[in-house]
């Protein structure tokens, strides 16, 4: 039996660090990042993935050793799908765009799933349009209701729950509710709902800070609200959302780069989009407290980074041997 097909290993969902970044500080400014990498998949993804399947169990939707879980994913819900799949006996299929980096789709290979590609852009399109991953999903699951289940985390309230129940509980904690500000990237905008909502309900001065992507973007995971249709899930909770920011590819490489010279951090490209949008945040502030979210570490990037200039061989592997607290995630062990 691998290490990972153990229910247990669902337990290790959550209670991320979260850690100061020191050299951000900018006199009574203190930056924050909440590094979602030490989920035992890998990413800020396990939560939502958990709570839909959770709940799925909890009507009596899923049969072990015969449900096929199915989704469209721009690769972390997948992975996650997977490993959690995996733990509990379930077989998984991932509808992803094909411009997904081929490390994602190695670990999704690897954790037993099926994939289907599709030329479909970096995140999957909702509402009209090329929708090519949801539509696919959707016609192979439709006609076997009695074997495929799919959660759909751009319509399932489970996604908003998780963060809800646990990502924006513990950030309330974490910094004794003392955060000014909250800021993440936005892909189903579960993320930003759940932990925005839970924390607007304990201080209604938190300001809100949703990211989106540029347009034509190679932030995976993150979206562009004018190339893609506001997710249902998000249009009903988005004004919890005080302030809009977009990040440019350029941008979040560049800070992809500074994060992991100075705090040893090797983050992936929607960490450098919410280190840049802190950033900026904070020139107009003299104090504050930002509190933000780094999805996934840089592991599943090197072919990115490589394609994109961000780190030469040796640069990109000094970060991975330097990296403070990283985490390794439970498919190193598949
Ligand atoms: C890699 C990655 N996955 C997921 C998310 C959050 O997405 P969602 O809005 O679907 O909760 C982000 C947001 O930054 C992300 O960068």
């Amino acid at each position: 039996m691998t290490t990972i097909a153990r229910p247990e290993i669902i337990s290790q969902i959550g209670n991320t660090p979260l850690v100061e970044l020191d050299s951000f500080a900018a006199g009574r400014v203190k930056f924050f990042a909440k590094l979602e990498w030490h989920n035992p998949f890998g990413s800020v993804k396990d939560r939502a993935a958990y709570w839909m399947v959770k709940e799925a169990e909890k009507k009596g939707m899923l049969k072990r050793d015969k449900s096929i879980i199915i989704e469209p994913t721009s690769g972390n819900t997948g992975i996650a799908l997977a490993g959690i799949s995996k733990a509990l006996g379930y077989k998984v299929e991932i509808v992803i765009p094909d411009k997904v980096s081929d490390e994602t789709k190695k670990i999704l290979r690897r954790l037993g799933a099926a994939v289907h590609e599709t030329s479909d852009d970096l995140c999957p399109r909702v509402g009209a349009g090329t929708d090519q991953s949801i539509a696919l999903a959707k016609a192979i699951s439709k006609p076997r209701p009695d074997i495929y289940y799919m959660p759909n985390q751009y319509e399932n309230d489970a996604n908003f729950l998780a963060h809800y129940e646990s990502t924006g509980p513990e950030i309330w904690k974490q910094t004794d509710g003392e955060l000014t500000h909250f800021l993440t990237g936005c892909g189903t905008g579960g993320t930003i709902t759940g932990i925005g909502t839970f924390l607007k309900e304990k201080n209604e001065k938190i300001k809100i800070v949703a990211i989106q992507a540029q347009k034509n973007h190679l932030l995976q995971g993150m979206r562009n609200f004018e190339e893609s249709a506001m997710p249902e899930l998000f249009l009903r909770r988005q004004k919890v959302v005080d302030e809009w920011l977009t990040a440019t590819n350029e941008d979040s490489f560049r800070l992809v780069k500074e994060l992991a010279v100075k705090e040893r951090l090797l983050v992936g490209p929607s960490s450098g989009s919410v280190m840049a949008s802190m950033v900026k945040v904070a020139e107009n502030l003299e104090r504050g407290n930002l509190v933000g979210i780094f999805a996934d570490d840089g592991t599943k990037f090197k072919s990115l980074y490589d394609q994109q200039g961000v780190f030469t061989d040796t640069e990109y592997y000094d970060a991975l041997k330097n990296a403070k607290n990283l985490s390794e995630p439970a498919y190193a062990f598949v």
